[in-house]
């Protein structure tokens, strides 16, 4: 049986992003034959970037509704919330002490932080809490607890599944004695999909505000936030370029080949903008309209979520409680027993 896991930080709206890059991706490959699914909220890692306790309840809401209204199956899929598992932070801890500091350096995510810093002339560290600095130390520890073995993500998140693997490699070589504690996980990257470009044509991002919501705000605000994707300036009539065209790319993702192909050449024959916003609109509408209802419904019963959380953490401790306390003793913290 293969592993799949993936976590979505909550500290906002799921966005188109989140879907076509992890909750689309991570769906199918759960339901695939012999695989075992492990999805959940990441919510330790909201704290990072997130200090408004509001908006993490609210957004942990949002995205379990999400999970679960694209098609999660909690029944078939373990699905949790990280802080419900404490052996996660404990696990965590065990595995800062034996990462280099150095591999943290080269954290995709603290560099940008501290070129930004250096861009403005401030200290390096300005701003960068431990949270972010070790960041991808409590990631690995949330793949390794479960033996992942693919790990469905945006690309974005590689260079964490890298830093995972050298994480659990260690791990192994230090205290394993002949035999591995943990599978080395890989990424599962949706080639059609990897990156999905947010309005400005910039990856979509809550850090560049340039996202479009998946269910949020409902039909209307998905059609007055694509109205807001920007465009060069060709008038209807004028042949478009779909080449480099970023809400080209967004129709993709959301198409088979055959209307990707028909959406193109309507373009090269002079489909205006408006119209091509309004054809987008219809065509991401048409995958998540039918989700739309089931989010609603879940989002007015925060108890039946609150439900199916715990059930999934009581789930997901059967693994994480027996392996703690073989690595408790592998590190010597316990006899072995
Ligand atoms: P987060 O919450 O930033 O994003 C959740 C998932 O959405 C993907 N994603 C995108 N994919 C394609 N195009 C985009 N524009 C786009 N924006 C976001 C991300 O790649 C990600 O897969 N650190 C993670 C959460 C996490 C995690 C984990 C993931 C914590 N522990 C263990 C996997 C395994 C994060 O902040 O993702």
């Amino acid at each position: 049986t293969k592993r799949v896991l993936t976590g979505i930080t909550p500290s906002g709206t799921p966005h188109l992003g989140n879907y076509a890059g992890a909750i689309r991706p991570a769906i199918r490959a759960s339901v695939q034959p012999d695989t075992d699914a492990f999805f959940f909220l990441a919510d330790y890692h909201a704290l990072i970037k997130c200090e408004d306790p509001q908006r993490v309840a609210r957004s942990r809401l949002e995205i379990a509704a999400t999970w679960l209204a694209a098609g999660l199956d909690p029944d078939k899929v373990t699905f949790y919330r990280q802080s419900d598992i404490p052996e996660i932070p404990e696990f965590s801890w065990m595995l800062t002490c034996i990462t280099s500091k150095g591999l943290m350096n080269r954290a995709h995510a603290y560099k940008a932080a501290v070129d930004q810093n250096q861009a403005k002339g401030v200290d390096p560290d300005d701003g960068v809490n431990m949270g972010l600095y070790s960041y991808p130390i409590l990631m690995a520890a949330d793949i390794l607890m479960f033996n992942a073995h693919l790990v469905p993500v945006g690309r974005d998140q590689i260079q964490h599944i890298e830093m995972a693997r050298d994480i659990a490699q260690r791990f192994n070589h230090m205290y394993g004695q002949g035999k591995d504690f943990f599978v080395l996980p890989y990424e599962l990257i949706d080639e059609t999909v990897a990156t999905l470009p947010g309005l400005d044509g910039r990856k979509m991002s809550k850090s560049y505000d340039n996202t479009i919501p998946l269910f949020e705000g409902g039909e209307k605000l998905l059609q007055s936030t694509i109205n807001r994707i920007v465009t060069d300036s060709r008038q209807p009539g004028e042949p478009k370029d779909t080449e480099g065209s970023h809400l080209f790319e967004l129709y993709e993702v959301f198409s088979t080949p055959e209307q990707a192909e028909a959406f193109k050449a309507e373009l090269h024959d002079g489909l205006g903008w408006g119209e091509a916003k309004k054809k987008l609109f219809e065509r991401i509408n048409a995958e998540i309209a039918p989700m739309r209802e089931k989010y609603n419904d879940l989002m007015a019963n925060p108890d039946r979520i609150e439900e199916i959380l715990l059930a999934g953490a009581a789930k997901a401790r059967q693994i994480s409680m027996p392996l703690m306390e073989q690595l408790r003793a592998a590190v010597g913290l316990r006899s072995p027993h």
